[in-house]
């Protein structure tokens, strides 16, 4: 038994190698570019991913080998402008790849991972509506009240003169906001900045694990049912993001059960799964149960650290750069002192500030909260891109930070210049091309769902915090762990309660 496995083992080895060699030698693309090993193993991409920081490195990549690289054997890297259109843009048949699978339960799907293109449109096209600009007028109190606690929590460092971890309280500030438009409820993060139900770690786990099962998703079934009984795994957080997100819809319900019969008259939608309930008790073959379960679970998974990495992106930015901060300052005291700005930042007025809107902008292009390509497959047919023919079922996928560090597009790409967008505007082509590579909420028919409610999250907060606050960063530079979600983790600062329309000193 032993002899017959010690003979087998080299030989499957041997042949599997012999049969990767052979593939690669035959393919088609066999003259694109890459890393060597990339073109023979997934296991390149894998472990370079593994250390965390791919962003840098696929920017590195083009920079050697140009416009298309191989990252593994029929995977490849692109960097072109042109190739936008073909790959991403609406209409277009390549569905996401076997990498997302990794982002759900083998045995479920949600509106983030769905391979399936039919059945994702017809999904976003019933809730693209409680995503939409028309939408935010019920989800901005629920925003305002975190960002009052928000507040409360700063003017007590202030006050105790210590330093805190801005990332980590971004993330307390994000995640109740989406807690409080989906369930209605926060959950309670802010006040303590304490992970209560362990909501937030669970989340940190699924990144990595799904980042990295991602890229042997034939794997992901098998690991999935094993690791998921363990808390400690990315598995564990993913099960249990799914019986924490049931739960809250539970209560949910029973909460609104006991409204109706108290009142015998319809309760007013006003939060997200308010609105979910009420459709699907209107037309329960349209708006199912799982549907208020992947709909609900979408917006934790996917709002709340993405919105807390953008909004700690602006600050950092801002703090690193205080010509463009004095700027900002003058800006929103100009406002606040013409009657502009309420206290609390309405999201319409801060729609009205041009450089406040050029410095968010400017902030999403440097520090882009997902840092991996988005991969696509080729559809049936092939497809060309960048002047070569790829067959169907080739995977290819851009990377936002490569975009967005595109020195053809965005020259002195390194430098924080909001500048460059209200430049660009009296040349609308330049504009329009900056635009087509400004990539930050993903691209074409996969556009991110939520991009309204973490501008209006992130547009109420920053004019706010920025007027009422001095903060001193404690480094001049900070570490990032890219798992798809590029998360800094050592953004700390000391705050200062400030006096309006005080200037900062030159
Ligand atoms: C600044 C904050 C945010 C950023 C930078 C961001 C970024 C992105 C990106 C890049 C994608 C596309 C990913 C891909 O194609 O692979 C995406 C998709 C998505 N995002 Fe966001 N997101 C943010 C906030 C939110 C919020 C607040 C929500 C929910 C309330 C949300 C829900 C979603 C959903 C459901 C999708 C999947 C859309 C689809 O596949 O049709 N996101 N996001």
């Amino acid at each position: 038994m032993y002899l017959s496995l010690l003979v087998l083992l080299p030989l499957l080895i041997s042949l599997q190698f012999l049969l990767r060699l052979t593939r690669a030698t035959l393919s088609s693309l066999r003259d694109i570019p890459g890393p060597f090993l990339a073109r023979y193993t997934t296991l390149w991409y894998f472990n370079r991913v593994r250390k965390g920081g791919f962003e840098h490195e696929n920017i590195t990549l083009h920079q050697q080998y140009g416009p298309v690289v191989r990252v593994a054997p029929n995977q490849y890297s692109i960097s072109d402008p042109a190739a936008i259109k073909t790959i991403y843009g609406t209409g277009s048949r390549f569905a996401k790849s076997a990498w997302y699978d990794g982002w759900k339960h083998p045995k479920q799907w949600t509106v983030f991972s769905d391979r399936d293109i039919r059945r994702h449109a017809d999904t976003r096209k019933r809730f693209a509506g409680l995503y939409s600009m028309s939408s935010l007028v019920h989800y901005e109190p629920f925003v305002d009240h975190c960002a009052d606690l928000f507040d409360r929590r700063l003017a007590e460092f202030s006050q105790d003169k210590k330093s805190f971890n801005m990332g980590h309280w971004f993330q307390c500030y994000a995640f109740d906001v989406i807690g409080n438009i989906t369930f209605g409820e926060r959950f309670g993060f802010l006040d303590k900045g304490e992970d209560i139900d362990g909501a937030m770690a669970a989340v940190h786990k699924v990144l990595m694990y799904s980042t990295l099962v991602g890229i042997y998703p034939e794997w992901h079934p098998r690991l999935f049912g094993l690791l998921s009984k363990f808390a400690w795994t990315g598995a564990g957080g993913r099960a249990y993001i799914g019986q924490f997100v049931q739960q809250k819809i539970r209560l949910h319900e029973e909460k609104t059960d006991k409204l109706e019969k108290g009142r015998s008259e319809h309760v007013q939608a006003q939060d997200f799964v308010d609105k979910l309930i009420m459709a699907r008790n209107k037309d329960p073959e349209k708006v199912t149960d799982y549907h208020l379960f992947i709909m609900g679970q979408s917006n934790v998974s996917a709002g709340s650290d993405t919105t807390a990495i953008s909004l700690s992106g602006i600050m950092w930015y801002l703090l690193q750069n205080e010509a463009v901060l004095r700027k900002l300052r003058d800006e929103i005291d100009d406002y606040t002192n013409r009657g502009l700005l309420s206290e609390n930042v309405a999201f319409k007025e801060s729609q009205e500030m041009p450089y406040f809107q050029a410095v968010m902008k400017e902030a999403l292009r440097m520090h882009s909260a997902t840092g991996l390509p988005m991969w696509r497959e080729v559809p049936a047919g092939g497809a060309e891109i960048s002047g070569r023919y790829f067959p169907a079922g080739t995977i290819v996928g851009m990377n936002t930070w490569v975009a967005h560090y595109d020195e053809r597009v965005f020259p002195d790409a390194k430098s924080f210049r909001p500048e460059r967008w209200i430049e660009a505007e009296s040349e609308p082509e330049r504009l329009k091309e900056m635009n087509q590579m400004h990539m930050p909420f993903g691209l074409g028919s996969r556009t991110c769902l939520g991009k309204h409610i973490s501008i209006l999250e992130m547009s109420k907060l920053i004019p706010r915090i920025v007027r009422d606050y001095n903060f001193t960063p404690l480094r001049r530079s900070w570490t990032t762990e890219n798992y798809w979600f590029v998360r800094p983790s050592d953004f700390e600062v000391f705050v200062q309660r400030r006096v309006r329309g005080q200037k900062l000193s030159t």
